[in-house]
């Protein structure tokens, strides 16, 4: 039998920490024959919460898992932890600036990268979920300077999943027969959702999205605009924020990224950029990655036309805005 994977979720407590727990202890993140033993970590007002959310862990009975952890003490949390999934952060209150919000998350993901730092397993691979993700993630790995830049990443396949579905809806076809579309840059309204490359199996063959919707201006617009703002209109709907899809998002990141993609099909990850399709290189943004033996690599050569480099553009802008206002929340 297979060792136990050690795996921490930040801010367990919580909408998607309640959706996500049971489906990393049935083996959907790390397959059906990887034992687990999760690590759950909240703050001290959520406590109670968290330990019903462990007792609930305990009355399911989930054969693969091993054991369960849930503290309020970092250190705790992050000890000896193989991946780490950080949902746990400071949401954005009625009537608070920007600089507030963000200066909040910059102290949590600066002391959060610390103790993984210090206490998790070596090769621990990260994933941020927690808005603003690709920045906290980008904190997360500036402050954890000997976890390989590699190993941090960010979610954006939650948005990269609605653009399949969106795509599946309209064409009327299975969403698993849809893949390679992307999502560039940040999880936030600039993310550009990109369909030029994306395909449908068809009893024909694959054939490229852009044939099969003949409507240009739908893709060039009402697509884009609906998987942007799909997150909005999940909380009108439902007056709470995704909390499923983004659970189920996160066990796609993490499985794709350690038992690796299948053949021919990439998927989104936020990643540290090394400067590939002149995003600038010390940000961290959403590409199209492939993965095997644990390792992402973005996806090269594919052609940019001049309506899809000014939205990668545009979406890079903000990041670097972002990022300069993380900063000015260090000093
Ligand atoms: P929630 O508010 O239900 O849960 C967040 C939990 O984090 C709470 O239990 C809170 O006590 C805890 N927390 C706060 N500070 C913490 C700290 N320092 N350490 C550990 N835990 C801490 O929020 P929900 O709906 O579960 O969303 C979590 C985050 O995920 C939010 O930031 C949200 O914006 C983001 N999100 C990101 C998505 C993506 O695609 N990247 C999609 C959906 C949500």
């Amino acid at each position: 039998a297979k060792d136990p994977v050690r795996v921490l979720v930040t801010g367990a407590a919580g909408q998607i920490g309640y959706a996500l727990v049971p489906m990393i202890a049935r083996g959907i993140m790390l397959g059906a024959d990887q034992p687990v033993i999760l690590h759950m970590l909240d703050i001290a007002p959520a406590a109670e919460a968290l330990n019903g959310v462990k007792m609930e862990l305990v009355d399911a009975a989930f054969p693969l898992l091993k054991g369960v952890v849930a503290t309020t003490d970092v250190v705790e949390a992050c000890t000896g932890v193989n991946i780490a999934v950080m949902v746990g952060g400071f949401p954005r209150k009625e009537g608070m600036e920007r600089k507030d919000v963000m200066s909040k998350n910059v102290s949590i993901y600066k002391s959060q990268a610390s103790a993984l730092e210090k206490h998790a397993a070596a090769n621990c691979k990260v994933l941020v979920v927690a808005n603003p993700a690709n920045t906290n993630a980008l904190i997360l790995k500036e402050f954890a300077p000997s976890i390989p830049e590699k190993n941090i990443t960010c979610l954006t396949r939650l948005d990269h999943n609605r653009a399949l579905g969106q795509i599946s809806e309209r064409l009327n076809v299975q969403v698993s027969d849809v893949k390679n579309v992307i999502i560039w840059g940040n999880h936030s309204s600039t993310q550009y959702p990109d369909v030029n490359h994306a395909t449908v199996k068809t009893p024909a063959g694959e054939k490229p999205v852009r044939e099969l919707v003949s409507d240009d201006q739908w893709l060039n617009s009402e697509f884009i605009a609906v998987v942007q703002q799909r997150g909005a209109a999940i909380i009108k709907a439902r007056k709470f924020s995704s909390a499923l899809s983004a659970a189920s998002s996160a066990c796609d990141h993490i499985r794709d990224w350690v038992l690796g993609t299948p053949e021919g099909t990439w998927v989104s990850m936020g990643v540290y950029s090394d400067g590939s399709y002149n995003v600038p290189s010390g940000l961290i943004y959403s590409f199209p990655v492939t993965c095997k033996n644990g390792e992402w690599c973005i996806v090269q050569g594919l052609s940019i036309d001049e309506y899809s480099r000014n939205k990668l553009d545009l979406t890079a802008k903000e990041l670097s805005e972002e990022k300069d206002l993380a900063y000015s929340c260090l000093s």
